[in-house]
């Protein structure tokens, strides 16, 4: 089936999650929007959040997506639920690959997760690995100066050396051995925080499994693109066109010519 899949987060770090869609789906044509107006989502209400994520719901369904993807740590532990119920293509989030990932990557059943407030304070990491293994020990960490960094695009810089250093102090006490980017934007922090944490601690983005499962699902659902060619994809912002622009073609290996702005409050 030739219809694209709507991938969808507060800014550009869906866009890793984007990146990992094309490479394993690289037939399938993928609908991105970045709600660049309205970032972050990590410290916003639950109902903010449900707000948002319907708005854009609406909107990706009005590109006949046969799929949503939300890219989004944040909208995945707050809304999930309510977009389920709303839309009547399939859902997938980011969190529950996320989970089972890291529930196959620890060797000493110490897992560490680190979000934004709102992931963290949801604790949804939490019930889906105690769901997958009651025995694992998980420490949390909301880490809310990580977005802005990622957004001005300090990946490897003091600032964010400091700022890492001093958000993970306390968890390298617990000698976890996987720790969960819990966030789509961290993983463009994944060097610092790698040196950080030390090479016996895994790091685990959810993006791989998150396609993996979106792969698994429009498979048994007979919903993959049918043809031969390549994806084609589009882009959408609330704001901020030329900053997505540069960012995009930074991180996606396919060069982003156009970005639209649409007014995501009217949806
Ligand atoms: N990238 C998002 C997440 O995965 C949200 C970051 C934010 O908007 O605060 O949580």
């Amino acid at each position: 089936m030739d219809a694209p899949i709507g991938v969808f987060d507060s800014g550009i770090g869906g866009l890793t999650v984007a990146k990992e869609i094309m490479r394993q789906l690289p037939g399938e044509s993928l609908v991105y929007f970045g709600d660049t107006a309205r970032v972050p989502y990590g410290s916003k209400s639950k109902k903010t959040v449900c707000k948002y994520s319907r708005q854009i719901a609406k909107f990706l369904l009005t590109q006949k997506v046969k799929a949503i993807v939300i890219a989004c740590n944040t909208a995945s532990a707050l809304a999930m639920e309510e977009l389920e119920e709303m839309v009547d293509v399939p859902v997938i989030d980011v969190v529950q690959p996320g989970a089972r990932m890291a529930a196959a990557s620890t060797r000493n059943n110490k897992i560490g997760i680190l979000g934004t407030r709102s992931t963290i304070k949801s604790g949804i990491y939490e019930r889906y690995l105690h769901k997958i293994n009651p025995e694992l020990t998980v420490v949390s960490k909301a880490c809310p100066l990580f977005v802005p960094l990622v957004e001005e695009g300090l990946f490897e810089d003091r600032i964010t050396e400091d700022v890492v250093g001093r958000y993970l102090h306390d968890m390298k006490e617990y000698e976890i051995d996987a720790l969960v980017l819990g966030c789509t934007h961290y993983p463009l922090l994944r060097g610092v925080i790698g040196r950080e944490m030390g090479e016996d601690v895994k790091l685990v983005n959810p993006a791989y499994e998150t396609a993996k499962t979106l792969k698994d699902m429009l498979k048994e659902n007979e919903l993959l693109a049918s043809g031969q060619n390549k994806g084609e994809h589009k882009f959408f912002v609330s704001d901020g066109v030329e900053q997505f622009l540069s960012f995009a073609n930074s991180i996606l290996p396919y060069s982003v010519e156009q970005t639209t702005v649409i007014d995501i409050e009217s949806y």
